[in-house]
């Protein structure tokens, strides 16, 4: 008999634009396929009710295309992994969905996944993977949690954001200086060319280790609104790197007071960067240099599972099921999931 070890997992994961499937098996991942959405890019960000139609749309290719990656049948699987909040509504329950008929067809246990848990659980996706105890910063379009993982399973919320999540505000600030959605990378790659010295923006510090980001995108608007309307493009032309720069080197001075105090605090000995934001350059060097100067490790999965997979979703499942923790057909989707 197969031990729960060796199962093969298929992770459905569609709680906001990315359509994604994985198959893991023993513990080991052996597809991910992460259909994106560009349909947002048009509307400078997510419209819930076109991406849970795009889902229904690409849900059954990426589940068939996963399984033929890995080289498996539906008859193969063992389980299915599926994430049910936090997230859209409609986008949940479009993979939940899905996920709960191929449980039911094919008479194998479902496991619903907390995507917060999920992005937690992208650092076990590849080896090395961080002892317990560990901090983990989830930093992505859609959240900003600092969280102390002390086992398996087992999570404090440490610190969350009062306002707008960490990409949500790259995203924000990109659109006022004109950039392409999704605007964090954008951001990014000019900030790499520019002057981070060229404007202080002012950098909030809350008590404890909530984050708050409205603050250093609102002082963005004042300073655009500064500039008298005519000369505005000819100025963001010139400047736009050393903007670009200035505001990245804020928001990640503010993202890592919050996590050095807390490493601190807890004596932690590892830290994982997990969520969209953590493959932002700026954030992955001042985390390397806290780490160094500290001597912490750190753990930064590679960037296609910094963003939202399946793959995450999968690796969960696969220490939930350890443990035999699966989850009843009546499941409901919960957009406003809290970790548990
Ligand atoms: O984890 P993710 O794919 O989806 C959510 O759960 O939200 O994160 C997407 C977010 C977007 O806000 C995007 O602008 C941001 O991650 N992002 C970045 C970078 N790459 C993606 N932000 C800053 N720098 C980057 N290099
Ligand atoms: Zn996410």
């Amino acid at each position: 008999m197969m031990s729960r070890s060796d199962q093969l997992i298929l992770g459905i994961e569609t709680s906001c634009d990315d359509t994604a499937a994985a198959i893991v098996s023993g513990g080991r991942l052996i597809s991910s396929i992460v259909s994106s959405q560009p349909l947002h890019d048009r509307y400078g960000g997510v419209v819930p009710e076109l991406a849970s139609r795009d889902h229904q749309k690409n849900i059954v290719t990426v589940a068939r295309t996963a399984l033929r990656e890995a080289s498996v049948t539906l008859s193969d699987v063992d389980a299915i992994a599926v994430t049910y909040g936090p997230g859209l509504a409609g986008s949940l329950l479009v993979g939940l969905s899905f996920a709960k008929g191929l449980s039911a067809s094919l008479g194998v246990p479902l496991v619903g996944v907390n995507h917060i848990e999920g992005h937690i659980y992208s650092v076990f996706i590849d080896e090395p993977s961080p002892p317990f105890p560990f901090l983990c910063l989830i930093v992505s379009g859609g959240h900003t949690m600092l969280v102390h993982v002390r086992e398996e399973g087992q999570h404090e919320v440490l610190g969350t954001t009062r306002d707008d999540a960490a990409g949500e505000a790259f995203d924000k600030v990109a659109k006022m200086l004109g950039l392409p959605y999704p605007g964090g990378p954008q951001i990014d790659r000019l900030a790499s060319q520019g002057n981070p010295e060229f404007h202080l923006f002012p950098r909030a510090r809350l008590d404890g280790y909530d984050y708050s980001f409205s603050g250093v995108k609102t002082s963005m608007l004042y300073f655009l609104n500064g500039i008298p309307k005519v000369d505005r493009r000819r100025y963001l032309e010139d400047n736009m790197s050393d903007l670009c720069a200035s505001f990245q080197s804020a928001v990640v001075e503010m993202i890592m007071d919050p996590l050095s105090r807390a490493a601190r605090d807890t004596r932690i000995q590892a830290i994982a960067l997990t969520g969209g934001v953590s493959a932002n350059s700026g954030l992955r060097d001042a985390a390397a240099t806290f780490c160094q100067d500290n001597g912490l490790d750190l753990y930064v999965p590679e960037p296609s599972y910094c963003m939202d997979n399946a793959a995450m979703i999968a690796t969960a499942a696969h220490h939930m099921l350890a443990v035999v923790i699966t989850s009843p057909l009546t499941l409901t989707a919960d957009p406003a999931a809290t970790l548990a």
